[in-house]
């Protein structure tokens, strides 16, 4: 839920309130505009250097990640990352998806002072339930959790599928994988971009390609930018831990630089990208060499709470 504007968030140790930083008089990125004309929600796109779209070369809509098929029974090789707009869900279904969580969960839930953080919490955590039910069999509100160091959550005591979840004003992600650790981010991108953070938050080439797209494309291109960051650091587990400049994104075609050599070989690591609505999604892995699906869902909660193969 970075960069939500107007409300003062728990900037977890990066040292910035996100409130103030974004009265600035910037640049606003419409989806509706020129970008998005290009930009089939359908299809995976890369905007690179210039501004231009076109489509992923990455090869996502291969065979999908089926819930309803044998997931759990054998190894699943595909990688869901679904979403669900919290505008969808009706007033009645949110005492439904509460139900869902687990006695941590709910009184996190308590706490949140803004009524909106606490639909984020719920929805987030309960599109992972009902996924992990989906691609595991378990029930919804059998699974338990731990997090390792860097504050990562995973199912545990024991294995079980890798997942991810991030949650924003107005929609929640959450991407799976039997195998492979994923980092996922979603940001709203119709708003300002506080594009006088690059030089805090970007590597110095990333503030480069920044500054080089036409002004109208800047807000857009600070958002890839910082869902993918956050993405990586996800799929990492190490958060804000791990320095924001050791690493670098570039496109035409997405990929990662590392400056660090301590963080491996870069040429691994797979990233997607795309709009939903109004948002902008990123999805990080570190890949094993075999080619992987992406199945992109806009789900409805309420909708997965009423298929029977979940088992709520
Ligand atoms: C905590 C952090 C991992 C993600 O925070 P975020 O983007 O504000 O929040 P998101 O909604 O995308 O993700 C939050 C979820 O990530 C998960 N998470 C927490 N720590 C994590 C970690 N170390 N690694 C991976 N996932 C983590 C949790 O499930 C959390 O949700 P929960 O607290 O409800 O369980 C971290 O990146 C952060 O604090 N970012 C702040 C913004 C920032 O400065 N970004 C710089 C990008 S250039």
């Amino acid at each position: 839920m970075a960069l939500t504007p107007g409300v003062p968030i728990a900037t977890g140790g990066s040292g910035w309130s996100r409130e103030s930083e974004l009265q600035v008089e910037e640049p606003v990125f419409r989806p509706d505009d020129t970008i998005r004309r290009n930009w089939n929600a359908s299809v995976p796109i890369v905007i690179d250097g210039s501004g231009r779209s076109r489509e992923s070369e990455h090869q996502i809509n291969e065979p999908a990640f089926r819930p309803d098929d044998t997931i759990g029974r054998s190894q699943n090789t595909g990688i869901a990352a679904w979403t669900a707009a919290l505008g969808a869900i009706p007033d009645a279904v949110w005492p439904r998806l509460l139900d869902l969580l687990d006695t941590t969960e709910r009184d996190r839930a308590a706490r949140f002072v803004f009524e909106r953080h606490r639909r984020q919490h719920i929805a987030a955590h309960a599109l992972k339930r009902l996924m992990l039910s989906a691609v595991g069999g378990a029930p919804p509100r059998s699974w338990t959790f731990e997090a390792v160091a860097g504050g990562k959550p995973r199912v545990g005591p024991g294995p079980g599928p890798h997942f991810n979840i991030s949650h924003c004003d107005g929609l929640v992600a959450c991407a799976i994988s039997d195998d492979l650790e994923l980092g996922v981010d979603v940001e709203p991108v119709g708003r300002k971009a506080p594009l006088h953070l690059a030089r805090t938050y970007f590597a110095p080439e990333e503030e480069r390609w920044l500054a080089s797209l036409p002004a109208a494309e800047q807000p857009l291109g600070f958002f890839r930018l910082w869902t993918l960051k956050e993405a990586y650091i996800k799929a990492t587990g190490l958060g804000l831990a791990q320095p924001l400049h050791d690493f670098a994104f570039a496109f035409d075609p997405l990929r990662v630089l590392f400056h660090d050599p301590t963080l491996g070989d870069p040429r691994l690591w797979r990233f997607e990208q795309r709009l939903v609505g109004e948002h902008l999604l990123a999805l990080a892995w570190r890949g094993d060499g075999r080619s992987r699906s992406v199945d992109f869902r806009e789900v409805s909660l309420e909708t997965l709470l009423s298929d029977a193969s979940i088992g709520v």
